[in-house]
C-alpha cells in the first residue's frame, strides 16, 4: 500500500476525487497528510474532516534573513560567482531581486517542506491544485514520485488560468492533462489526457467545469496506476504497463480519453 501525500492551495476537488477512490478501496494507497502553502485552503479543512493531518506550511517567512541563517545548506546551489559576490556585499539588491534568488527561496520552502513531511515515509506526492512552483530539491527527493495535474491539453497553455487561456484562444478542443513534475513548468512526462470538446455556446464557466469533470476521473485513474507501480519513465515518455486492464477512450461520447479509463473510472 502506497503512502500518500497531497499538496494543494485551494478548494481540494481532485483531492476528493482521489480520495473516493482510495476509500472504496480501488486505489490502493493511505493519504498520510494534506500539506497547503494557503492557511485557510478548504482543502485543509476537507483533510481534517477525513482525520487526516493538515498541515499548512508557511511561505512568507522565507526572508533573506532566513535565506542566510540556512546559508550552509543554500550554498550547495550556489555557483561560486554567486558565493563571492554574496559573501563580498551581503547587503547586495540586486541579486535578492533575481529570478535566481526566487528559485533559492523555493529550495528553502521545499526544505522546509520536506522536513515537515519526512516523518510520514511517504512514496509519492500528488499535486492537487497546489499554486506553487515546486524545486529541484524536492523533485530530487522524489524523483519521478511527484504528479500534477494541469487543466489544458499540454504542452498548450501552460501556467495560470489555463482553461481561461483556451477559451480566449478559440481553441475547438480543451482538456487536461496529469504529469509526473520535473523542472519545467508543467513540462514534465504525460500520463494521461483527456481532450474535451468546446461547445459553441460555452462560457468561460462552462468549459471550465467540463474540463475539470474529466480532471476527476483521469487523475483518480492516474494515481491508481502510479499506486500499482504500472508506471515506467522514460525519458519524455511514461510507459504505462496496460496488462489485463480493460480501458475505453470514449466518454460519455464527448471527451476522448488516452490511454483510457478502466471501467470504475467511468461512471458519473
Ligand atoms: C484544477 O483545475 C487543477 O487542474 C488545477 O487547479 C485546479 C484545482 O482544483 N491545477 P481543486 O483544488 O482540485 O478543486
Amino acid at each position: 500500500m502506497k503512502k500518500l501525500i497531497v499538496f494543494g492551495s485551494g478548494r481540494g476537488s481532485n483531492f476528493e476525487s482521489i480520495y473516493k477512490y482510495i476509500e472504496k478501496g480501488i486505489i490502493k494507497a493511505k493519504v498520510v497528510a494534506v500539506v497547503s502553502n494557503k492557511e485557510n485552503a478548504p482543502i485543509l479543512e476537507k483533510a481534517r474532516k477525513r482525520k487526516i493531518p493538515a498541515i499548512y506550511v508557511n511561505p512568507k517567512n522565507i526572508t533573506r534573513e532566513e535565506f542566510f541563517r540556512n546559508y550552509d545548506f543554500i550554498k550547495n546551489y550556489l555557483t561560486e560567482e554567486d558565493k563571492n559576490y554574496l559573501l563580498k556585499a551581503p547587503e547586495n539588491h540586486e541579486f535578492f531581486s533575481s529570478n535566481k534568488f526566487k528559485e533559492l527561496k523555493r529550495i528553502l520552502y521545499d526544505h522546509k517542506i520536506f522536513h515537515t513531511i519526512k516523518e510520514f515515509e511517504a512514496d509519492g506526492i500528488i499535486l492537487a491544485g497546489y499554486m506553487r512552483v515546486v524545486s529541484k530539491y524536492l523533485i530530487d527527493k522524489f524523483p519521478n514520485k511527484i504528479l500534477n495535474i494541469h487543466p489544458s491539453l499540454l504542452p498548450s497553455f501552460v501556467g495560470l488560468n489555463a482553461q481561461k487561456q483556451a477559451y480566449d484562444y478559440g481553441v475547438k478542443i480543451a482538456g487536461a492533462t496529469v504529469h509526473i513534475v520535473n523542472e519545467v513548468l508543467d513540462g514534465g512526462p504525460i500520463i494521461i489526457q483527456a481532450a474535451v470538446p468546446v461547445r459553441e455556446d460555452d462560457t468561460e464557466e462552462s468549459l471550465t467545469k467540463r474540463i475539470l469533470k474529466y480532471e476527476h476521473k483521469i487523475y483518480p485513474q492516474a494515481v491508481k496506476w502510479f499506486c500499482e507501480d504500472r508506471l515506467l519513465v522514460d525519458g519524455r515518455k511514461v510507459k504505462i504497463d496496460l496488462t489485463d486492464l480493460k480501458l475505453k477512450n470514449i466518454v460519455n461520447n464527448e471527451a476522448l480519453i488516452s490511454p483510457g479509463l478502466e471501467e470504475v473510472f467511468l461512471e458519473n
